[in-house]
């Protein structure tokens, strides 16, 4: 039930490769975010799934049913867009019904298979049912629309709007009514691109905790598109991060945040970004250290044997805004190596937490996540320091993730 597979899925237009050998599955009622720039291939992996879109290669699965060659239709998902253009001259039940009206048949075989009150659906009753159907004009069809329209609208809270046009809905109604219409299909799995991107923050936010609750209730597998970060990283039990068409990491929000694979979804994801610090790699006695113009830091024990075949390479040290410790000036620690002499640039107080961003002697930028009792100000001048146990280390020729 519900399970989505895409299975070594390659997407051409001509020479562009949109979508490039794409394999991922989505367990049933699983959330699962796309995420990724904008032109990495979201809409289309997402309209392969949809059947909007031929594939170059590669299979499609659906409640595993393999469905690359069949038509939309068939298909048993629902698809909300970034552009949900609502019928202006339908209220909102007409809105809510009218796919539903154009598979009037399917409906009347819904209603003829549903189980009515106290009474067991079973084989015999369902034969029946469709003789009935076939032979009596899609009666049970209508109360079977009926059925589905109030639900969803119950489900959204547009119970008491049914009446009204679009023009008489707010934004954030509207973008119900969208959810409405993909809600009415009972799906196998819901498809949504970039479904928040035209509502303003504080509806963006709602409508968020909105489509939440929603899967929370009716527990259909959903693959959501975005290219905001946070808003995967909010919404998703797992998110796929994506970059020119793959796959670049798939995984728990969390555990992509601790342990980015690529320099690319460590830099992606996270706000502010990961501060990134080239590094050499030098002997020192035993020892294994990162070193540049601003401080040398002993490399991390758990990935110490596999650089001593690296020492004289650059690599790139990685580090959260959170991770950055300011540490007083003038604090006399024998070993001063292991901290950066920083120049304060910007102090951006947020309330709860203050980012700073500052400058090392060479150059090199560093941003902080401090505590609002930092009180340091532009063009002061302090310490900062590394926590070792979060430090991240990349190689910049593959942009792999070393640790
Ligand atoms: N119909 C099309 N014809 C040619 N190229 C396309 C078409 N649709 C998308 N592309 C290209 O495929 C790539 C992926 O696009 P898309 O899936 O829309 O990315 P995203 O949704 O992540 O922004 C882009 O380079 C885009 O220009
Ligand atoms: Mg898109």
């Amino acid at each position: 039930m519900g399970r989505i597979a895409f299975d070594h899925v390659t997407k051409k237009y001509g020479d562009v490769v949109a979508v490039k050998d794409v394999s991922l599955e989505a367990a049933d009622g699983e959330f699962l975010v796309l995420v990724g720039p904008s032109g990495c291939g979201k809409t289309t992996a997402l309209r392969c799934l949809a059947g909007l879109e031929e594939v170059t290669d590669g299979t499609l699965y659906i409640s595993d049913r393999d469905v690359t060659s069949l038509p939309p239709k068939d298909r048993d998902i629902a698809m909300v867009f970034q552009n949900y253009a609502l019928y202006p001259h339908m209220d909102v039940y007409g809105n809510l019904a009218f796919a539903l009206r154009l598979r009037k048949h399917e409906m009347a075989a819904a209603a003829a298979n549903a189980p009515t009150d106290g009474e067991q659906s079973n084989g015999a009753a369902a034969f029946l049912g469709r003789l009935f159907t076939k032979n009596a004009p899609l009666r049970g069809a209508d109360a079977e629309i009926d059925r589905r329209v109030r639900r969803a609208a119950e489900v959204l809270d547009l119970t008491d709007l049914l009446k009204r046009r679009p023009r008489q809905l707010s934004g954030g109604q509207r973008q119900r009514v969208a959810l409405g219409r993909a809600i009415v299909r009972e799906p196998q799995a819901f498809l949504m691109d970039e479904p928040l991107s035209n509502l303003d923050t504080q509806l963006r936010m709602q409508t968020r905790a909105e489509i939440l609750k929603l899967h929370q209730r009716l527990k259909v597998t959903t693959i959501y598109v975005t290219h905001d970060q946070q808003e995967a990283m909010t919404m998703g039990d797992r998110l796929a991060v994506m970059k020119a068409g793959e796959i670049q990491q798939l995984d728990t929000p969390q555990r992509i945040y601790d342990h980015p694979a690529s320099l690319f979804v460590a830099g992606f994801i996270g706000s502010p970004a990961m501060n990134m610090l080239p590094v050499i790699v030098q002997r020192s006695g035993d020892q294994i250290m990162l070193a540049n113009g601003d401080f040398a830091l002993p490399a991390p024990g758990r990935v110490k044997m596999r650089l001593t075949e690296a020492v004289g390479k650059e690599m790139t040290l990685g580090i959260r805004p959170e991770h950055v410790l300011p540490l007083p000036m003038n604090s006399n620690g024998a070993d001063t190596q292991d901290r950066m002499a920083v120049n304060v640039d910007i102090v951006e107080p947020l309330g709860a937490e203050i980012l700073m961003y500052m400058s090392g002697t060479g150059g090199r930028q560093v941003v902080g996540r401090f505590d609002p009792s930092q009180r340091a100000r532009t063009g002061d001048r302090l310490y900062v320091g590394f926590k070792p146990e979060h430090l991240h280390l990349f190689d910049p020729e593959t942009g792999n993730a070393l640790i």
